[in-house]
């Protein structure tokens, strides 16, 4: 079963800002939105939609048709509620598993999925292979400052304020235990060459890598860990 569907594990996930605000309550979001390509008249595909957020925004864009997968029911069953629109073909899946059919979306997007991933390179073939050339795939994944520390967590003093982030086994890409919303969460760490060349090697080519920067007025030491971003071009011959 999906953590995402373990109810406590929702239940918290729906406190969240995000959950709560959708898009403005995301501290990447800003960053996050400056990077998408036009979508006016595009085809979507949204891996790992969660609550439809990018979905909707998508065809808010101008977007023609979106599809949209998630591995968790709780969370579809929730972007149908939420962000319902005809043009959104919200579906229960694995991005794992699913067909990636060849040539057929303009734009690819993922924001905070990728880092559930063990297999980076194996989606990213994918996604080529399912974008029409000079497609775009725009996503996020969990910065590997972020995952390198063991145990993820800040080191703090002895009132609790933050001191420092560890980093640690950084050139040891593996799984890696967590703490999110008081659970156990498993989330693969990868290198930067991981996650760089993977991409090249996918046949993509670089337009944009971002740092995601704490949100201006959020407290640096907040529990999203910060993602890095990536805007990568699909030219086919
Ligand atoms: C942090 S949430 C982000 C949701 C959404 N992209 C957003 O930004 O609002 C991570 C999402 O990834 C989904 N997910 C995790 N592993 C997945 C997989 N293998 N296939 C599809 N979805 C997955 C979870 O169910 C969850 O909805």
């Amino acid at each position: 079963m999906s953590l995402y569907d373990n109810p406590d594990f929702f239940a918290s996930y729906a406190q969240m800002s995000r959950s709560q605000c959708g898009l403005d309550g995301a501290g990447e979001w800003q960053q996050f939105q400056k990077l998408f390509p036009d979508l006016k008249g595009k085809t979507v595909l949204d891996l790992g939609c969660g609550y439809g957020w990018h979905s909707k925004y998508a065809v808010q864009m101008g977007a023609e048709a979106v599809t949209a997968i998630d591995t968790s029911a709780k969370m579809i069953e929730t972007a149908k509620a939420k962000n319902a629109d005809a043009r959104i073909d919200y579906q229960l899946c694995d991005l794992r598993a699913f067909g990636y059919p060849e040539n057929t979306y303009d734009v690819v997007i993922s924001n905070l999925v990728l880092h559930y991933i063990e297999d980076l390179d194996e989606i990213y073939r994918k996604v080529f292979s399912c974008l029409k050339s000079g497609g775009s795939f725009l996503f996020n994944i969990e910065h590997p400052t972020f995952t390198a520390g063991v145990g993820q967590e800040w080191i703090t003093d002895e009132n609790g304020t933050p001191l420092y982030w560890p980093v640690d086994d950084y050139f040891y890409p593996t799984l890696r235990q967590t703490m999110f919303l008081g659970h156990k969460v498993e989330k693969y760490h990868h290198t930067l060459t991981q996650i760089l060349m993977g991409l090249k090697h996918a046949g993509f080519t670089l337009e944009a890598v971002e740092d995601a920067l704490p949100p201006p007025n959020a407290d640096f030491h907040d529990e999203m860990r910060r993602p890095m971003m990536l805007l990568v071009r699909a030219d086919k011959p």
